[in-house]
């Protein structure tokens, strides 16, 4: 299939009886092949299956919206500057010389996938986003809220990421983006946040999820939508309590929401985007996605992703402890300091706000030492210690210190210390984007299998984004991975049964024999 130009290195079809390109959708046969593993008498049995799955992906990408909340912060307007500037294809002059847009640092965009070996034994390598029909980033169309009010352009250089010659050029594109009024409940993120709230949905509950509704469906259809997907980049809340009767199934949640009673704006704004039948993504690390907004979800048959993006110190953590334990090592002690000078940072400053994070940033190595019976006794686990310090200098570019200690063979140790530089939100913004494009091909995408007819959609939360989130949401009774690259193998591997590939085995046994 057609290639946009800026993606273009190849154009390629799957030749196979199993594979069919029609002209609305691409369907293809698929056999699944896995193991079942028994524990019978002392002994673990293994038996292979096999699926028979019959994947069906639709062609015709729509013109998507994309609301951000908490649009007007470091994330949402170096997004919208990001999409802006590669559409406009701006450059701009910086003292190492001329920069040009680009989408570096997001999977779809700038990551590749092995097609296989050509006649002379060589891999083929094309882009992923050329693996089946997504939509290009150029074309999004943007939206959101804020309680701050200032439009883009000043968001944009409140934030302090982009160089000044970017900035200026992007200002008459940004001035006129506005974000709408948002709902604030002081409570739930820090009190130094206060003195930017000044564009606010008052009344009650009830009354601010309606607005949120209306604006969904307002974007929606002034801006000739198709479909509108919605995203939390504002500000990490506070953990909230799961309470039965309050938040523990859908009817309960929504009644709250009707009566008044606890709810954080992060779940108001889930509920709302899966009334309006918009996929919800939660890219801060507090609960918002509480059991009955999972209910509703599942109800309405919408998607929903979260927790927290993995953008930079986890996202290292969950390749580098994968590779320790991966080699056999025993890590004993995982230190991790940060310091920041963003909003980001000032928010986290205060407890309630720290806890969240640290919470979702604990988790991230459970699976790695779980996975290793032979170096950890049942219970044991590496110390795993998180700090969060608010430096205001160092604005955006965030500093990441971490030491991994592993205890080696024969009484010996190992101490692997890390230093990371960077702009927090030049690596988060590609994995917004990201996760809007791959949740969107997911809702065109359905299956059955041989045994199961009835044509299905992915489980409403979407695992399969796990890549691109610190403590990644999964389906009921389903394992949590957080290791890196089995995280990126299960997208690449599904999108390529949706082509009818077989998965990527790396074992390149062609060039293994004589
Ligand atoms: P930011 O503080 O610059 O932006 C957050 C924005 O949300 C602010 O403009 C604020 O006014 C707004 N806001 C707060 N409460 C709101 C509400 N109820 N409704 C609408 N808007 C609201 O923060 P930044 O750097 O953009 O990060 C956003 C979130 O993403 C944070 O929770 C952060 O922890 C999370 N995150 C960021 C990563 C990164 O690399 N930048 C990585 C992982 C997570």
């Amino acid at each position: 299939f057609q290639l946009s130009a800026m993606e273009a290195t190849a154009e390629f079809v799957v030749e196979s009886p199993d594979v069919v390109y029609g002209p609305d959708a691409i369907e293809a046969q698929y056999e699944y092949r896995t193991t079942c593993v028994s524990r019978e008498g002392g002994v673990l049995k293994v038996y292979p299956t096999s699926t028979r799955f019959t994947f069906r992906t639709v062609r015709q990408v729509p013109r998507l919206g994309v609301m951000l909340v908490g649009w007007g912060g470091n994330n949402g307007s170096t997004l919208t500057a990001a999409v802006l500037a590669n559409r406009l294809r701006l450059s701009w002059p910086t003292r190492t010389g001329r920069k040009e847009a680009n989408y570096y640092g997001s999977l779809t965009q700038a990551g590749t996938v092995s097609l296989g070996l050509d006649a002379e034994g060589q891999e083929v390598f094309v882009p992923f986003s050329a693996l089946l029909p997504m939509v290009a980033p150029d074309d999004l169309v943007f939206d959101g809220w804020d309680i701050s009010s200032a439009n883009l352009a000043e968001a944009m250089r409140r934030a302090q990421v982009l160089d000044w010659g970017l900035q200026e050029q992007l200002w008459p594109h940004m001035e006129s983006l506005r974000p709408r009024p948002s709902v604030y409940i002081p409570e739930f993120i820090a009190a130094n946040q206060s003195a930017r709230a000044d564009n606010l949905i008052l009344g009650t509950r009830a009354q601010q999820l309606e607005q949120i509704r209306r604006d969904i469906r307002d974007f929606r259809s002034s801006a000739g939508l198709d479909k509108v997907i919605v995203l939390w980049t504002a500000n990490t809340e506070r953990f909230c309590e799961v309470v039965p009767g309050l938040n523990d199934t859908a009817e309960n949640l929504l009644r709250t929401i009707q009566l008044g009673l606890e709810v954080s704006p992060s779940t108001l704004f889930a509920v709302a985007s899966i009334l309006e039948g918009c996929a919800f993504l939660n890219g801060s690390p507090q609960n918002t996605l509480v059991p009955g907004a999972l209910e509703l979800a599942r109800q309405r048959r919408v998607f929903v992703g979260g927790d927290d993006f993995k953008s930079g110190q986890t996202k290292v953590k969950s390749v580098l402890v994968d590779f320790l334990i991966g080699s056999g090592l025993k890590t004993m002690s995982i230190v991790s300091y940060n310091h920041l000078g963003n909003n980001d940072g000032q928010n986290l400053s205060a407890p309630p706000q720290f806890r969240s994070k640290e919470v979702s940033k604990s988790s991230v190595v459970d699976d790695m030492v779980q996975s290793n019976p032979v170096l950890y006794a049942p219970g044991e686990e590496p110390d795993h210690c998180v700090v969060i310090k608010y430096v205001p200098y160092v604005g955006d570019s965030k500093r990441a210190l971490d030491e991994y200690t592993s205890e080696l063979m024969l009484g010996g140790t190992n101490t692997l210390v890390l230093h990371n530089t960077c702009e927090d939100s030049l690596l988060a913004a590609p994995i917004m984007l990201d996760l809007v494009l791959l949740t969107e091909l997911c809702q065109r995408v359905s299956f059955c299998t041989d045994a199961d007819p009835e044509p299905q959609s992915f489980h409403s939360v979407l695992s399969l984004l796990s890549f691109l989130f610190k403590a990644p949401l999964v389906p009921p009774g389903s394992p949590v991975v957080n290791a890196l690259f089995r995280q990126r193998s299960c997208i690449e591997n599904i999108l390529r049964a949706c082509v009818g590939l077989p998965p990527q085995n790396h074992m390149l046994l062609e060039h293994k024999m004589e």
